[in-house]
């Protein structure tokens, strides 16, 4: 068994509750990891305030501070670099990651996305539109999907799924509740198998 602690990079641009859980979960079942940056495109949000409150590095980048996207994923990668990054972990990060980021992390890209995919994912399908687009088709059932992140949205290899039930009086944001409670679940979990495969 590896001594290394796992260095992991979060992502976020929003309130940042998957990040807390996952922040929590690494404490409470003692995993051999650390999160040592929070990266996120909005300078304030709920995230980065977290992130500062907790001593953890934090990164503010978006494509409009560079001339092109080369720029941007290399600024990315030097952030990346500089921190001895793992394990780069989306969590609720609503842009895309850069081709060459994606190739220089392969396989170490992971994303939560809140439905069961490969119903309801690729460009457009975040937050609160997945959960109408739900609700719209009659689905029965939701939940949440961990999934390996490729150069396509939402396409990567699907690593744990956890279900919920769509109630007949949902909105979309009350299935959005109940998903994302069910992901503060799940995210942990899957990051935990993932930490114990790449650890043995
Ligand atoms: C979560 O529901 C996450 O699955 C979703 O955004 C929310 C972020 O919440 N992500 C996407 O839709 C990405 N396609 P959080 O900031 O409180 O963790």
């Amino acid at each position: 068994m590896s001594t290394h602690k796992t260095r992991l990079a979060i992502f976020c641009s929003g309130s940042g509750s998957n990040f807390q859980a996952i922040f929590r979960a690494l404490k409470k079942k003692q995993l051999n990891a650390e999160i040592v940056l929070c990266l996120s495109n909005r300078v304030e949000c709920g995230a980065m305030e977290f992130a500062r409150l907790n001593a953890i590095a934090t990164v503010h980048l978006t494509e409009k501070q560079f001339d092109s996207l080369d720029d941007f994923a290399a600024a990315m990668l030097g952030s990346l670099t500089e921190q001895r990054i793992d394990i780069i972990v989306l969590a609720g990060y609503m842009r895309k990651v850069p081709d060459a980021v994606v190739t220089a992390f392969q396989d170490r890209i992971i994303n939560i996305h809140p439905a069961l995919l490969p119903k309801f994912g690729g460009e457009g399908m975040y937050g609160i539109y997945v959960h109408a687009a739900v609700l719209e088709a009659g689905e029965t059932e939701s939940g949440a999907t961990v999934h390996l992140v490729n150069e396509e949205y939402d396409k990567g290899r699907i690593l744990m799924q956890r279900h919920v039930p769509v109630l007949p009086d949902d909105t979309p944001e009350t299935l959005a509740e109940r998903v994302l409670a069910c992901e503060h679940i799940l995210y942990p979990d899957a990051l935990e198998k993932i930490l114990a495969e790449q650890q043995s």
